[in-house]
């Protein structure tokens, strides 16, 4: 048999695949996201799915819960199609197709914040109108001179380039409006690329994007660049997920897969075209009308962006390919904009501080401060930038995805129907929850997991260590499948139908992403020969949806005990920055000063984290006179 058949239920989807194909594989190639945290080693248990009818083979058992496979489920990604098959799709097994929360806060104020007289509307890419002499038999110079010529005086730039396709369209545009036409340019690097020549003087729209790759999500900016106004932004699961949760995973199938560099680079360019088709249709703009990109990211989703093997970002010494890539033609890459428009990536600084962070040290103007700011990015790793406008340092740990959902029993992203507060009554053990949008809860976002975190600590349901106190009396507290839990909201009350519980296994992986990232802050800290109380601001962005509280992120030990006053909750930075990169000559400059100018300290090459980080692993941390504000605790 050539091919066999795989039917997925209920989406009634089709996928024709080789006998001895995954069905994680033959979901994805329907068009079925499957959570598949660990990249499909059958380590996470997450992509369960039930086969209904037909011939199945089981590579190998993996890692399914006793209670799963009661209920008939297998491991997608160990579950072999032998002949034709359906299959049906739980809910919970599915990477939610909703929409990604995007910052609530409106998008003229975001401009009004970013665009001022330090960076005017500027925009890199620009269009401008020129009359050509017509030719002569005695002035005969060619018609892309002839364009040159004139696109010299009115631009200022002597390095002019044109693709070969516009060169080819040329001569029919010179001349079917008598010589007048109006060029698009994008301006980098002090060179001048003609992105578009149109016949004639028309007023046109032209539009950018401003796009942040992230390891779980993707959001994307269309921005008039004429009015500097972003008309609409959406956000979306980044389809790499189903290469693994973190950026390791994807580097090692980006790496040592036969196809994997292939799967990881058309997953992200499928997401962000899906991200950009919707924008089009819903503000009714032609692709041919989007004529610059900016990109930000880390430095993995750079590289698999672009299609470069992120394989030596893993290996010691952790080398990028490249910091700096050049700007790309959308045709290259197969970005479904103006085929000519460049793609710029803003710059990296090292392998784990990416153009994601460039762009927030941009946009939080730190680099021009006087007082000294710490900026942190929690999101699969804690990245972090520590100074002032004289010195900047960066670092990353590597927290892992628990504050964006991943490894955690009912963890999810910043989403309708996350909780994202919790509150515990400190006798009763009650518990109030709010969600995302006010809806039935359906998972815990990351700061739902903080606030439980910190709620859990201060009702005394787990100790400092994170070990659950299973003689509290309460039903909430009892033995789950495979460790203690306690419920927060019982099935009644939920989206999924389920007891949404936290786990102590939940806790334990919690423990260590707060730690990592205090670790990292304080290896920064001692680094730079500083104390905490040195750092005159906090910025902290993260996928946190529109609330983080802070005191709750303090008392689990996740950042450094500070007067509330010095922390601000930021958002998605990254984007901001490169929608102000795409719309200001001066700040993609200072974007591109930034990748140069910022030292990386590399965490790993000295003892110092790894101390940090035990240290790190209660609650608050083991030193409780880091911690003065909370007082004494047993
Ligand atoms: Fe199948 Fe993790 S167990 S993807």
């Amino acid at each position: 048999m050539d091919k066999v058949t795989v039917f997925f239920f209920p989406d009634n989807l089709v996928a024709h695949v080789a006998p001895g194909t995954s069905l994680l594989r033959a979901a994805s190639l329907a068009g079925v996201e499957l959570k598949s945290t660990c990249g499909g080693d059958g380590t996470c248990g997450r992509c369960l799915v039930k086969v209904k009818d037909g011939r199945v083979r089981a590579e190998s058992t993996g890692n399914i819960s006793k209670k799963a496979k009661q209920a008939g489920l297998v491991l997608a990604c160990k579950t072999l199609a032998d002949g034709n098959i359906v299959v049906d799709i739980p809910r919970d097994s599915r990477l939610d197709q909703h929409q990604v929360l995007l910052d609530k806060k409106d998008i003229l104020l975001e401009e009004e914040e970013s665009l001022t007289a330090e960076y005017p509307l500027n925009p890199l890419c620009r269009k401008v109108k020129v009359s050509l002499p017509e030719p002569t038999l005695t002035e005969n110079a060619s018609d892309w001179t002839r364009l040159q010529v004139v696109l010299r005086n009115e631009l200022n730039c002597q390095a002019i380039h044109i693709s070969l396709p516009i060169l080819r369209s040329l001569p029919e545009t010179l001349r079917g409006k008598d010589w007048r036409v109006t060029v698009t340019v994008a301006e980098l690097n002090g060179c001048a690329d003609v992105v578009q020549v149109e016949a004639g003087h028309e007023e046109s729209k032209f539009f950018g994007l401003a796009v942040d790759i992230g390891t779980t999500t993707i959001v994307v900016y269309l921005v008039d660049l004429d009015s500097g106004l972003s008309i609409g932004k959406k956000g979306t699961y980044n389809k790499q997920a189903r290469f693994g949760d973190d950026v390791i995973s994807r580097m090692i199938h980006a790496s040592e897969k036969a196809s994997g560099l292939d799967d990881l680079h058309k997953a992200v360019l499928e997401t962000i075209n899906q991200l950009i088709a919707e924008l089009l249709s819903q503000y009714q703009v032609n692709s041919r009308d989007v004529q610059l990109a900016v990109v930000a990211g880390n430095t993995t989703m750079t590289h698999l962006f672009l299609r470069l093997n992120p394989k030596y970002l893993r290996l010691e010494p952790y080398i990028p390919l490249a910091t700096a890539p050049p700007p790309i033609r959308a045709q290259e890459l197969g970005l479904q904009i103006n085929p000519s428009a460049y793609v710029v990536c803003l710059p990296s600084v090292a392998s784990y501080v990416g153009g994601d962070i460039v762009a927030g040290t941009l946009v939080t103007k730190m680099a021009k401060a006087e007082e000294i700011v710490l900026f942190i990015d929690i999101g699969t790793n804690g990245e972090m930038v520590l100074g002032n406008q004289d010195w900047l340092v960066s670092s990353a740990c590597s927290a892992g995805p628990a504050f964006e959902g991943g490894g955690i029993t009912f963890g999810m992203r910043a989403m309708q129907g996350a909780i994202e507060r919790v509150v515990i009554d400190r006798s009763s053990y009650d518990v109030t929850v709010s969600t995302v949008g006010g809806l039935k809860a359906v998972g815990i976002c990351g700061s739902g997991l903080i606030d439980c975190l910190a709620q859990f600590r201060e009702a005394g349901i787990i100790d400092r260590a994170g070990k659950m106190q299973t003689d509290i009396a309460t039903p909430r507290m009892r033995q789950g499948d495979d460790s203690w839990e306690f419920v927060l909201v019982f099935s009644e009350a939920t989206e999924c139908g389920k007891d949404i519980v936290v786990t102590e296994n939940d806790v334990k992986n919690l423990l260590r992403a707060k730690g990592a990232v205090y670790a990292g802050i304080r290896s920064m800290l001692k680094a730079v020969q500083l104390g905490e109380e040195s750092i005159d601001k906090v910025l902290i962005a993260g996928g946190f949806g529109n609330y983080l509280n802070i005191r709750d992120a303090i008392i689990i030990g996740l950042l450094p005990d500070l007067p509330a006053e010095k922390y601000t909750f930021i958002g998605n930075s990254s984007v901001k920055g490169a929608r102000l990169a795409l719309l200001s000559q001066e700040a993609f400059h200072e974007a591109q000063e930034l990748g140069k100018k910022i030292t990386y300290l590399e965490l790993s090459a000295g003892n110092d984290f790894m101390e940090e980080f035990m240290a790190a692993l209660f609650l608050p941390h083991t030193d409780l006179t880091l911690f003065p504000s909370l007082g004494k605790q047993k």
